[in-house]
C-alpha cells in the first residue's frame, strides 16, 4: 500500500483562494508588524514566506528590525505602541530574540487580538477554555491536512510525539476539540513505539530527522509530520517518509506538508484580529 500524499502546497492554495475572498470583503485589509531582532536572523526564511504570503493575498504587511542591543523595556514600548495603534491588527515576534530576552516575556506583551500567532498565555488559555479566535498556527495547520484528508476524527486514537508549547500541547487541544482520543509522547515516554502501533492518526513534533519508522505505524494511520530538520543537505522530516508511505494511509511531506499551510493559518488569524478590531 502507499500512502494518499496529504500535499500541502494544493491546500494552501485552496485556503488562500477563500481567504483572498474573506479578505475583499472587508472594509480594510488586515494590517500586520513582523518585529525581527538584527538584519541577519535565522528566521529569514519564515519572514520571506510571511512576506511573499501576505502580498499574495494584499494583507498589509511591515517588517519592523531591532536593534539586538536594546534592553528589553524599550522593545516592549516598541510592542505596546503597536498595541494601541487601531490601524494594526496583528503582530508578530520572530525568533531569534536577543540572549538577554525570553521569548515569552515578548509575547505576552502582545495584546490578545493582536497576537496572530495564537501563541501568548491569554490566547493557549482561551483554547484551553474552547474559547480562542486565534489558534496557534502550526497545530492549526496541521489540523487542516489532517481534515483534508476527509477521515472522520471523532472517537479515533491519536498519538502526538513532542509536548513543546507552541507544537505538541496546543496540538492536543485542537485534536481533543475534534473528539479525539489523544495520548502525547516525549522524550521520557516508556515505549514509544508500544504506543504509536495502535494510533489512527500519528502527529510527529519532534526536531529529529526521519526518527519514526514506518514499521512503528499502524497500517492505514494519517500521519501528520511536524518536523522541519537539515539532514545530509537536505530539509526532512521527522518521519523516515519512504518507510512510512509504504504503511501509512495518508502523510504530509517534508518539505511541501505543513509549512505551506503554517503561513496561510497566520493570514487567516490576521483576518480574524482584523475582524474582531473592526
Ligand atoms: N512546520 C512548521 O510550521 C513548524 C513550526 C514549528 C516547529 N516546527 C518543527 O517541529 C519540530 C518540533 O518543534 P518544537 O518547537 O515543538 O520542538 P521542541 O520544543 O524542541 O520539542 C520537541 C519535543 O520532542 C520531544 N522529543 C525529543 N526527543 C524525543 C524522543 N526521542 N522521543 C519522543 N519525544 C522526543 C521532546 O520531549 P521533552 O519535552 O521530553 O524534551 C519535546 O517535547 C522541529 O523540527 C521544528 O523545526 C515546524
Amino acid at each position: 500500500m502507499s500512502a494518499q500524499i496529504l500535499d500541502g502546497k494544493v491546500l494552501a492554495a485552496k485556503l488562500k483562494e477563500d481567504l483572498s475572498k474573506e479578505i475583499a470583503s472587508l472594509k480594510h485589509p488586515p494590517r500586520i508588524v513582523s518585529i525581527a531582532f538584527g538584519r541577519e536572523t535565522a528566521s529569514q526564511s519564515y519572514i520571506s514566506s510571511q512576506q511573499k504570503t501576505a502580498a499574495s493575498l494584499g494583507v498589509h504587511y511591515v517588517l519592523q528590525v531591532l536593534d539586538e542591543h536594546w534592553p528589553l523595556p524599550k522593545v516592549i514600548d516598541v510592542i505596546e505602541k503597536i498595541n494601541a495603534d487601531s490601524l494594526v491588527h496583528g503582530i508578530i515576534v520572530n525568533k531569534p530574540v536577543p540572549a538577554s530576552m525570553d521569548f515569552y516575556v515578548l509575547i505576552n506583551a502582545i495584546a490578545q487580538g493582536k497576537d496572530i500567532e495564537g501563541m501568548n498565555m491569554a490566547n493557549l488559555g482561551a483554547l484551553m477554555m474552547n474559547k480562542s479566535l486565534l489558534w496557534p498556527c502550526t497545530p492549526s495547520a496541521a489540523l487542516e491536512l489532517l481534515k483534508s484528508s476527509g477521515i472522520s476524527l471523532a472517537g479515533k486514537t491519536a498519538v502526538i510525539v513532542g509536548r513543546s508549547e507552541i507544537v505538541g500541547k496546543p496540538m492536543a487541544l485542537l485534536l481533543l476539540k475534534e473528539h479525539m482520543t489523544v495520548t502525547v509522547c516525549h522524550s521520557r515516554t516508556v515505549d514509544l513505539k508500544g504506543h504509536l502501533k495502535s494510533a489512527d492518526v500519528v502527529v510527529a513534533a519532534i526536531g529529529k530527522p526521519l526518527f519514526i519508522q514506518g514499521d512503528w505505524i499502524k497500517p492505514g494511520a494519517a500521519v501528520i509530520d511536524i518536523g522541519i530538520n537539515q539532514h545530509e543537505g537536505k530539509i526532512v522530516g521527522d518521519v523516515d517518509f519512504d518507510s512510512a508511505k509504504e504503511r501509512a494511509g495518508y502523510i504530509t511531506p517534508v518539505p511541501g506538508g505543513v509549512g505551506p499551510v503554517t503561513s496561510v493559518m497566520l493570514m487567516k488569524n490576521a483576518v480574524e484580529a482584523c475582524k474582531g478590531g473592526s
